[in-house]
Formats: C-alpha cells, sequence, structure tokens
C-alpha cells in the first residue's frame, strides 16, 4: 500500500471491495474505508462540497479498513488504527467511507469524533446513515470544519447495503421468503413428502444463503412435518458434511409446542419459539433481538401469513423440473381475485442451480 496511489473515485471503489469482506450478518452494516493522503498544492478542500468537485487527481493511500461484524472496530476505527501501527500521520487526510460515519456510541465510540480527534480534513461518503440512533456523523464533522461530501457512487454503496438499509430504515427485519417448488408450484405431494424436490446443488445454495442471515423462520407445521435441523451447513472437499462457521437463530412460529427430540434442538444457533399467528409480532421480536435479515423457508401456511401482510422484501423461487400434479401448493389465497390485484415482485436474478432455476425478486417500491 505504501507507494499506491488513487483518486477519490478509485478509494471508494477498494472501500466497497473492503466494505464487501465483512460479514452480510449481524446488526451492523458492511463498511469499508481508504485514507487518502491530503491534496497537495491547491486548496481543494474549498471547493463545492458536491461529488462532481471532488478531487479528481491521485492521491496516496495512507492506510485502509473495514468492519468485521459486531463488537470490533468501525472501518473507520479499523484504518484509523491501520495508520497509527505503521506510524503515518493523517492529519489533513482524506477518508473515503462506503456509509457516513457515525455520531452514536455504541460498542464501540462514534466514528465521527475518532476522524476528527485524528485531524482527517475531508470526509467522503458514498451512502448517508438511515439509522436513527446512528445518523448525524456528516453535521458533526462539518460543524467542526471538516468538508463532507455524501453521494459518491451512492448506488453501488446503496446495492451493497440494500438489506441493511432497508431493516435500518423501517427498524424491522428484512424478510426473505425461500419456496423450493415443482414446476407446477407445489411444494409437498399429497402426503405431505418434500424430501427433496429440489437437487443437491440448489439445496448447498440454500445453505450458503442461510449462512449469511441472522435468522431461520418456519411454521410449526414444518416442524412437524420435516423435522428440520435449520442449521447452515457447507460440504468439505473431504466430502463430510459440517456446521458452517456463522449459524442463524433458529425460529419456529406458531401457537403449539416444538417436540422434545426436534433436530432443531441439536447443535446450532439459539432457538427462539414466537407463540404467535401475527406476523407483526414476529418482526417485533426478530427486531429486538437485532435481527436485520431474516430467511424465511416456508411451510405455505407462514408464507401466505406473511405474503398477506405485505411483509416480504425479497423472494428465493427454486424451481425443480418435477411435476406433482396435486399436494401442498406454494402459498394459500391471498385474497387476490383479479389479475390486477396480483402481488408482483421485480426480478433481480435468475440462475441455473444444478438441475434447478433460482429466481430472486424484490419488492416493487
Ligand atoms: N418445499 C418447501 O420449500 C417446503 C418448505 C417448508 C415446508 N414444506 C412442506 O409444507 C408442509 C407444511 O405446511 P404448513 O402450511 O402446515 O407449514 P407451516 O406454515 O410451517 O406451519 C403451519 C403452522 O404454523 C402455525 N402458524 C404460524 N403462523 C401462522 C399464521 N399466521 N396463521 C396460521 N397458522 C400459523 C400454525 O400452527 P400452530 O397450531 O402451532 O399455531 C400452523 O398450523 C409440509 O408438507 C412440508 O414438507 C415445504
Amino acid at each position: 500500500m505504501g507507494s499506491q496511489h488513487l483518486t477519490i473515485d478509485g478509494a471508494m471503489s477498494r472501500a466497497l471491495e473492503l466494505a464487501a469482506r465483512g460479514p452480510a450478518y449481524g446488526p451492523n452494516p458492511r463498511v469499508g474505508c481508504v485514507l487518502l493522503a491530503p491534496p497537495t498544492g491547491t486548496d481543494l478542500l474549498r471547493d463545492r462540497a458536491t461529488p462532481e468537485a471532488v478531487d479528481a487527481r491521485a492521491r496516496r493511500v495512507l492506510a485502509e479498513g473495514y468492519h468485521r461484524g459486531a463488537g470490533t472496530p468501525h472501518a473507520e476505527a479499523a484504518a484509523l488504527a491501520d495508520a497509527r501501527e505503521r506510524g503515518i500521520d493523517v492529519r489533513g487526510a482524506t477518508a473515503v467511507v462506503t456509509l457516513e460515519p457515525c455520531a452514536h456510541t455504541g460498542r464501540t465510540p462514534p466514528c465521527a469524533d475518532a476522524l476528527l480527534a485524528a485531524g482527517v480534513a475531508e470526509v467522503v461518503h458514498a451512502v448517508d446513515d438511515p439509522n436513527p440512533a446512528a445518523a448525524g456523523g456528516a453535521a458533526r464533522l462539518r460543524a467542526a470544519g471538516v468538508r463532507v461530501v455524501r453521494g459518491v457512487r451512492a448506488a453501488e454503496g446503496t446495492a451493497l447495503l440494500h438489506v441493511w438499509l432497508t431493516a435500518a430504515a423501517r427498524g424491522t427485519p428484512y424478510v426473505t421468503l425461500k419456496t423450493a417448488t415443482s414446476l407446477d408450484g407445489f411444494v409437498a405431494a399429497q402426503d405431505g413428502t418434500s424430501r427433496w424436490i429440489t437437487g443437491p446443488e440448489a439445496r448447498a445454495h440454500a445453505h450458503r444463503v442461510r449462512a449469511t442471515v441472522d435468522a431461520i423462520a418456519v411454521g410449526s407445521g414444518t416442524v412437524r412435518a420435516d423435522d428440520p435441523a435449520l442449521t447452515a451447513r457447507a460440504t468439505g472437499p473431504d466430502g463430510v458434511e459440517r456446521l458452517a462457521d456463522h449459524q442463524p437463530l433458529r425460529v419456529v412460529v406458531g401457537r403449539s409446542g416444538i417436540p422434545p427430540q426436534a433436530r432443531l434442538r441439536g447443535e446450532g444457533g439459539a432457538l427462539v419459539h414466537v407463540r404467535t399467528h401475527d406476523v407483526r409480532e414476529v418482526l417485533a421480536e426478530l427486531g429486538a433481538r437485532d435481527v436485520r435479515h431474516v430467511l424465511l423457508e416456508g411451510g405455505p401456511t407462514l408464507a401466505t401469513a406473511f405474503l398477506a401482510a405485505d411483509a416480504v422484501d425479497e423472494l428465493h423461487a427454486y424451481v425443480a423440473p418435477v411435476l406433482l400434479g396435486a399436494g401442498k401448493r406454494v402459498v394459500g389465497d391471498l385474497g387476490v381475485t383479479t389479475i390486477g390485484a396480483a402481488r408482483r415482485f421485480r426480478t433481480v436474478e435468475v440462475r441455473r442451480v444444478g438441475d434447478d432455476a433460482l429466481t430472486v425478486s424484490r419488492r416493487i417500491g
């Protein structure tokens, strides 16, 4: 890094790359930070504070950092620590950060204060912080005389933080509904069996998704019918299946009890039983547990309740080239009686996973 030079735009690309290294799960966003040496020979810092007016020349990269998960230093603090360790003076530097520096004291002190204390002269960030508890960092920096430029590479910053931004702005978890169906829209055969409709590649993919969320939720009917473990697992190069490092909370929704011998009582994430049929109560309970992203894995009754309550942000629909003709439908009655009232989503990705197809779609608006 010692002799590396980047423009502010290039530094933001690097900061986005660093941010993506952080964990997608957890209460905190993924953030990256690059510290650039002060501009030399001009008074660029007096220019208008807009993304178009940022310094276009390459400057020396002083330090960088990213957030590695709750309880660890924020990206700005990690970059400042990186500079300190290498004896680099950051006075007058520009901090290029993917998210507005926070202004609140949580498990770590406010980043805006840390940047001020270090003598940083300019802060460039991609995305404003929508979290009411943490916002205000830009205002605090400006009030202290730091030039703040917002909105550089904002679209990429927003795309990276889509799940977190949605959950933080709304105060309830982002809900992804996962379904595994036959071509004709069934999730189980007439006798209730559903293992397996999709193939091993689709199931492995779904396990990788599990390892990125905070919680997995199912209805009590699925616990009774399938006895799922609800763990995130991966098969190693040795062919042995192991638990992933991160295990999401295991959430069962329903008023009936969970059998004492249920597999989801075994090794894995903590078990939470939400004894309600009320979707808002489920979301409030999970929000109170710092869940930002919950993966809803069915069954049809729970999926229908969430869809009817307009509480699904994203759909992961795995469709297998299998026909059942009859059985349990993926969702029940949503009160749609005419095509104009259909629940529509926007497709963001379609991919082939083994013999199956995965469509990822998101809420419109
Ligand atoms: N292929 C797939 O992707 C997939 C995934 C999951 C399940 N399945 C299949 O789906 C079938 C099970 O279907 P299911 O619909 O019974 O499962 P479910 O949605 O997991 O569970 C339904 C139960 O959840 C409780 N519940 C929670 N919220 C509710 C609400 N808002 N309204 C009503 N009840 C609520 C009720 O039980 P209480 O009496 O406890 O309150 C209800 O009987 C099985 O055959 C399983 O194999 C397939």
